[in-house]
């Protein structure tokens, strides 16, 4: 594993940005695993300015995302597929049948699983997948827990996470108790892993996924076990790694 510490959010979100321009400019129908939340926001953004330019094209890459919310969909502005399509493919010309996402609207969380399982498994393995770090240590939304969970699953969200994601809505209440999540084995089946974190607010589970035990209570601990992955972090997400 390869840890790089940044200055600040603004070269973390460049180095990550960089890092996926490269590989869709080696392979223009890669595979993305992506993630969302606001850390790779400052990574989208720059991509959609790559693309803009015309520096990059990534209108023949496919895309699966990490997870939903059950209850939402794309008519919900508050979903995953709204997120992504608001901050990244609609400004960078990703087509949408090339993304992909559990169907938080499905009323059978079963069917979804199963489903979201079939196409992660007919897409591939990612070539990249980027994700973020939830503050108690989760990737998507595999939450802390007695064991890794290798398929995608339906989660009780940690109340930690629920009021961490609540400046997303109107207000708590409104956050979703349950989501979709793609689960280990198909985050681990991935060729290269890229995890961003930025703020003081990661700093503990920076420590605790990439400086202690691979345990399922820190979920982002099982990245050690990862041939290829690349940590970027912010100072302040380092800050108690020293
Ligand atoms: C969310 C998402 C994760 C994300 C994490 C951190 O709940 N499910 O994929 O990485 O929490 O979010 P943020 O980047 O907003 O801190």
């Amino acid at each position: 594993m390869r840890l790089l510490v940044c200055d600040n959010y603004d070269e973390m979100s460049r180095r990550a940005a960089e890092t996926l321009a490269d590989r869709v400019t080696q392979k223009p129908d890669c595979v993305l695993g992506l993630a969302t939340g606001s850390t790779p926001l400052g990574a989208y953004e720059r991509l959609v300015t790559m693309v803009r330019e015309g520096r990059l094209d990534l209108s023949r890459v496919t895309t699966v995302n990490l997870d939903e919310y059950r209850g939402l969909g794309e008519e919900s502005d508050r979903s995953y597929v709204s997120f992504m399509r608001t901050h990244l493919f609609d400004g960078a010309g990703i087509p949408k049948e090339h993304t992909h996402f559990p169907d938080g609207t499905d009323p059978d969380s079963d069917h979804a699983c199963r489903v979201y399982e079939e196409v992660l498994a007919s897409v591939g393995r990612q070539d990249l997948q980027l994700l973020g770090l939830g503050r108690n240590g989760h990737i998507g939304f595999n939450e802390p827990g007695d064991a890794f969970i290798p398929g995608v699953h339906l989660v009780d969200l940690a109340s930690s996470t629920i009021e961490a994601n609540k400046r997303f809505f109107a207000s708590e209440a409104e956050v979703p108790r349950q989501a979709y999540t793609m689960g280990m084995r198909a985050i681990l089946a991935a060729k290269e892993i890229l995890l961003i974190a930025s703020g003081v607010d990661k700093a503990d589970a920076v420590k605790a996924a990439f400086r202690g035990p691979v345990t399922p209570q820190v979920p982002a601990s099982v990245l050690q076990l990862h041939p290829d992955v690349t940590v970027v972090v912010d100072q302040e997400a380092y800050s108690k790694c020293m």
